[in-house]
């Protein structure tokens, strides 16, 4: 049994007795005249049948034990413009579904039958998809594998000079040869100050020797992502202060994977991650006072303005597990992620510190925060960027959870793949 078939499956028996289960695949979206984005699978669709190609249809008939995946008709127009589409008879070897028809078929099969209403059928995908299987575990090591791979290639291809845009280059062609089709998302290539951008995607400025670079990139396989991110020297050598930063974020980073276990609160990881950064920005004489009173009154963060994790999948922020998962934030710090930690989550783990001049120059936050934080000295960072350092962790019932990211991220293991 393929592993979508298993998945098809579940999602059956979850939804027994709501009706017929459709499912309808992406379509090409147009650009322009005569050219389409870039196709990327509707990701249910690629959950449960792995097919790549757009309009498609998948129906699962649990009444009468069958699945029928739906497969667009072409024509010679079609044939010389885009080539071959498998046929219904070499869909059903290549796909491994039950049987396979025509899309312009599907109204006579569906046409007075009870449909799965949307909403639980969206609500048993999202429980469902939470929790990766084996096979969909394979898929996220080898793409995390080759990913990762390609942050290695990036440390050791930079130099002073370049320019941002040239290391996205290095990283995608790494990516492209071998065999990743797509990106899991833009990437980030922000150096110096740019890193304080979080969402920085110009990518276009020169690196100079004494910055920073922060790359948060990663492909996927199938559908399925990894979320990268590592900051090293231009030059190849932290500074005192880089280092001194790179520290506290790296030991936030640290404690929360070893924490990532079974029935911890995500929300609770936030804020243990934001107090060990509380305190290394006390020892680094930018913030005072006491930790709890920094984490909780919104100083700690002017420095750490976003999530610690979420879950990651088919879907670079992938579902949070459906109706049933649902709980109250136990912590007084706003997060978008709660959820009770389970084996088969896959979670990024991405703590990061910057020194963002809208934030450090805001009027009413400086006189929010005067007692806590100390601007003048916050002022000197602001040509420093920003720090993250993000890996994609297995949550495992027995032991310990397991990295899927294998790039260096030890001062002296990063400065070593720098110097490559
Ligand atoms: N790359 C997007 C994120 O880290 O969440
Ligand atoms: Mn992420
Ligand atoms: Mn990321």
């Amino acid at each position: 049994m393929n592993h979508y078939r298993t998945l098809r499956a579940a999602l059956t028996r979850k939804l027994a007795g709501s009706g017929l289960i459709h499912i309808v695949g992406g379509t090409p979206q147009p650009r322009n005249r005569d050219v389409d984005y870039v196709f990327r699978q509707n990701s249910d669709f690629l959950y449960l049948t792995g097919v790549e190609d757009p309009g498609c249809h998948l129906v699962l008939d649990a009444e009468r034990s069958r699945e029928i995946l739906f497969v667009p008709r072409i024509d010679n127009h079609h044939r010389v413009w885009e080539g071959h589409v498998p046929s219904p008879t070499e869909a059903r070897a290549l796909f491994g579904v039950d049987r396979v028809m025509y899309a312009d078929e599907l109204k006579k099969v569906i046409s007075r039958r009870k449909i799965a209403p949307k909403a639980a059928l969206r609500d048993a995908l999202d429980d469902l998809r939470a929790c990766k299987t084996e096979g969909e575990l394979a898929l996220m090591r080898r793409a995390s594998a080759v990913s990762g791979a390609a942050h290695r290639t990036v440390m050791a291809a930079a130099r002073p000079g370049m320019r941002e845009y040239q290391l996205q280059a290095v990283f995608d062609a790494e990516c492209l040869k071998a065999g990743m089709k797509h990106l899991a998302y833009p990437s980030i290539v922000a150096s110096g100050a740019n890193a304080a951008i979080l969402h920085y995607r110009r990518n276009d400025a020169i690196l100079k020797s004494g910055d920073l670079l922060l790359i948060d990139a990663g492909s996927e396989l199938k559908g399925y992502a990894a979320d990268i991110t590592r900051t090293f020297p231009v030059n190849g050598r932290f500074t005192r202060r880089q280092r001194d930063v790179y520290q506290v974020v790296l030991a936030a980073q640290k404690s929360c994977i070893d924490a990532a276990r079974p029935g911890i609160v995500s929300a609770d990881l936030h804020v243990h991650s934001m107090r060990i950064i509380a305190e290394g920005l006390k020892s680094l004489g930018l913030l005072k006072g006491e930790t709890d009173g920094l984490v909780e009154n919104g100083a700690t963060r002017l420095f750490y303005p976003h999530g610690l994790t979420h879950m990651l999948g088919l879907d670079v922020h992938d579902t949070t597990g459906g109706k049933r998962r649902k709980m109250p934030n136990p912590t007084k710090i706003p997060v978008r992620f709660v959820a009770k930690l389970e084996p088969g989550f896959v979670i990024t783990m991405e703590p990061g510190v910057y020194f963002i001049e809208a934030l450090i120059k805001d009027p009413a936050l400086r006189r929010k925060h005067k007692t806590s934080v100390n601007f003048a000295k916050a002022e000197t960072f602001l040509d420093f960027g920003g720090i993250r350092i993000e890996d994609d962790v297995v949550v495992q019932a027995d032991g310990p959870p397991l990295n899927l990211t294998c790039v260096p991220k030890e001062v002296g293991d990063v400065e070593a793949a720098c110097a490559r």
